[in-house]
């Protein structure tokens, strides 16, 4: 488990480090065993979060906008792991096409997710064989991806490539809008706040509390201010539970996505001094309301198989899963 939320140990597991350093170089031409002449004229340059971050948005937001089979990740959720830049050794990479983003590779330890500029699965499976040689080269042992249980075109070329199970997947647990639920029901004295600034010590450490169950949080100003200034976070979207004495107890992030019209909640959590009162689906409520102010079509969180707690209070709430994702493993 990693030491944030239960979604990042679908979507990536360890951290890692970007060097913001421009490499400019030709792609090799060596033909690995994903790589095709179609890919030749693609050149990878150094991850710049102010210069490329509103492309790499723009990338992810149309493919999800364009349902392309490949694609599972939700601007909301890269921009969460996006603090991480520059800590260990999580990166993103990316390809361009000339002047146009082609695809990228976010990299974390032995974990990595694909997105390309188009649905192709060659252009997917070659950025793969990208990530898969930097790994090799890098002394990682294995390489993980998730992929759609649906997705039988990328799944059957994974299994050829060597590709198993590990044993973990994720629900997509959806909201859909049109059922906005009533004012959440807090108990006696508690308060729905929001994150204004002077809460931001506060919160961390609440953050840090509600995770330090799974494992020591590594969540630290300098991560808040990284995960505060991404483009799409909005303060208000921060639904937080004050206990009577002013303690903050439960708290989530909504990440509205202007190019979907979708919300994704990345991350929740209650202190563990507050469990088990109804604060959490008090708080994924709020968040379902706010995200109805916006106009937004639906919200949807990760609901992992190994955090059963966590899926059983988005039933609760009223999420249902719309699709799994799996993690797929190999040597390397
Ligand atoms: C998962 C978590 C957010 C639940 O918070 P909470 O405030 O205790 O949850 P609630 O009191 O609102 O519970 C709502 C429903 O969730 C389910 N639930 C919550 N905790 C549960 C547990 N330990 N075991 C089984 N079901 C649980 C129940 O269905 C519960 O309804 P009920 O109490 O009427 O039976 C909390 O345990 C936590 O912060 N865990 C660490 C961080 C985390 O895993 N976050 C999930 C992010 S995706």
């Amino acid at each position: 488990m990693p030491a944030t939320s239960d979604t990042e140990r679908l979507l990536i597991q360890t951290t890692s480090g970007c060097s913001r350093t421009e490499r400019r170089f030709r792609v090799s031409l060596a033909p690995g065993p994903h790589t095709t002449n179609a890919m030749a004229d693609l050149t990878e340059r150094g991850f710049d979060r102010r210069r490329d971050l509103p492309e790499l948005l723009a990338l992810i937001g149309s493919a999800r906008a364009s349902s392309d089979a490949h694609a599972f990740l939700h601007p909301g959720g890269l921009q969460w792991l996006l603090r991480r830049l520059g800590h260990g050794a999580f990166a993103v990479r990316q390809w361009f096409d000339l002047d146009a983003l082609a695809g990228v590779a976010v990299e974390d330890s032995g974990y990595v997710i694909i997105h390309a500029a188009t649905a192709a699965l060659d252009r997917h499976l070659w950025l793969l064989g990208q990530a898969e040689a930097h790994l090799r080269q890098s002394g990682q042992a294995t390489i993980e991806v998730s992929v759609w249980e649906s997705d039988r075109e990328l799944l059957s070329s994974l299994q050829s490539l060597g590709y198993e199970p590990s044993g973990t997947y994720g629900h997509e647990l959806v909201y859909e809008a049109g059922d906005v639920p009533r004012d959440p029901t807090l108990p006696e004295g508690f308060s729905m706040r929001w994150l204004e600034p002077n809460l931001d010590d506060a919160y961390i450490e609440l953050h840090r509390a509600a995770w330090s169950t799974w494992a020591p949080s590594t969540y630290d100003r300098q991560m808040h201010a990284a995960v505060t200034t991404m483009p799409d976070f909005e303060r208000e979207l921060v639904p937080i539970i004050a206990a009577p004495d002013g303690a903050l107890a439960a708290y989530c992030i909504g990440w509205f996505d202007p190019r979907t019209r979708t919300v994704e909640i990345e991350p929740l959590g209650t202190h563990p001094e507050f469990r088990r009162l109804g604060l959490a689906r008090a708080i994924v409520h709020e968040v379902v309301k706010r995200s109805a102010q916006r106009a937004a079509k639906s919200v949807m969180v990760w609901g992992v198989s190994t955090n059963p707690e966590a899926v059983h209070l988005y039933e609760s709430a009223g999420f249902h899963s719309r699709r799994i994702l799996r993690e797929y493993r190999r040597k390397l």
